[in-house]
């Protein structure tokens, strides 16, 4: 048992079974046992995973030429915030040092009260706390987690409220002759975009992530909850609580039902492959690819090969423009 998992056990053994997003939360966020407190460093070839910011300089650039295309006619980058919401080892300091940038973590990085410019963020939403929901006959449950034979077990608990109903019957109709259907509930996600866009006077929000559309649902009958460790996917989320990465797929059709009801406008849902072409089509990679020998070049080549073809389909790019009265739209 982790250190983290037997406060979780005496928790649960005072109080009941405990929500999965408290679960999770703690598992990832606990101040001093937490997956992304702790002192070991979970990105990259000693860690447990990548994600595309490793993949410097060629996703800083694109990603830099990508929010280039926002910036109103005439304004100093320097004016122009970048605010990246879970910026984990802040990888994209150097490629986006043109613009005001600044990293954001959970306990790190201070979020200015107002700013002009964008909100970005990679591989944030997929690691936000849910809930998890099962669809039992024709009720829906929320479940919790219990704790027994030494072990952090699933635990069929109290029917789910109205809203999350309305959101898992919704989202599982596609699913209606599986049995046992199980929806994680984005309890996070609504909260989170509602702080970022309430700090942005106008400008434009990228995220990009792996998830799926209400249509796609039907590939994953049974959620799509995972861990990660040393570079292995594990679908017990429950063991080694502080010692995994817990993550849940993020529900695109829901992301952007809130990004509209948080006044975003002109969204825009694409393949990680299709954003990164527009953002290098203007000089067709000649900047992103820039090295100063052939060794580097062939490394940047290597770099944008696995973005375009390793991640390109997997990962999607949510854009929109978060509205300010006489703010100009995207140039192109
Ligand atoms: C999967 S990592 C991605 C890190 C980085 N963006 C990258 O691409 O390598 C998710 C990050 O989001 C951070 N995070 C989670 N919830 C957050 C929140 N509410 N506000 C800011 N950061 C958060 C985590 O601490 C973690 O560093």
């Amino acid at each position: 048992m982790t250190p983290l998992g037997e406060i979780l056990a005496a928790r649960i053994r005072s109080g009941g079974p405990i929500l999965f997003s408290e679960f999770m939360d703690a598992a990832l966020y606990h101040p001093e046992l937490g997956y992304y407190r702790s002192p070991r460093d979970p990105f990259g070839t000693q860690g447990d995973f990548f994600t595309a910011s490793q993949l410097q300089p060629v996703f800083g650039r694109l990603v830099a030429a990508a929010i280039r295309q926002y910036l109103p006619a005439g304004a100093a980058p320097t004016d122009f915030t970048v605010a990246e919401w879970g910026a984990g080892r802040a990888e994209l300091t150097e490629a986006l040092a043109e613009f005001h940038y600044i990293p954001i973590d959970s306990g790190s990085g201070e979020v200015p009260a107002t700013f002009e410019g964008v909100v970005f963020s990679n591989e944030l939403f997929d690691a936000l706390p849910v809930d998890l929901a099962q669809r039992c006959g024709v009720e829906w449950r929320m479940i919790r987690v219990s704790f027994g034979d030494g072990r952090f077990q699933w635990h069929a608990a109290e029917r789910l409220e109205e809203q999350w109903r309305h959101y898992a019957s919704d989202l599982a109709a596609p699913l209606e002759d599986r049995p046992d259907v199980l929806i994680e509930l984005p309890v996070r996600l609504r909260p989170v975009m509602e702080t970022m866009v309430s700090r942005c006077r106008g400008g434009a929000f990228i995220a990009i992530d792996y998830g799926y559309t209400a249509r796609e649902v039907v590939r994953f009958p049974q959620g799509t909850l995972m861990s990660y460790r040393r570079h292995q996917a594990f679908d017990d989320v429950l063991a080694s609580p502080g010692e995994q990465d817990i993550t849940a797929h993020v529900p695109f059709t829901y992301l952007e039902r809130c990004a509209a009801e948080c006044g975003m406008s002109a969204a825009k849902l694409e393949n990680f492959s299709q954003f990164l072409l527009r953002a290098g089509e203007t000089d067709q990679f000649a900047a992103a690819l820039e090295a100063p020998d052939e060794a580097s070049a062939m490394r940047l080549r290597l770099q944008l090969k696995t973005l375009l073809f390793g991640m390109g389909e997997t990962f999607r790019v949510f854009s929109a423009l978060i509205a300010r009265p006489g703010m100009g739209s995207q140039k192109s």
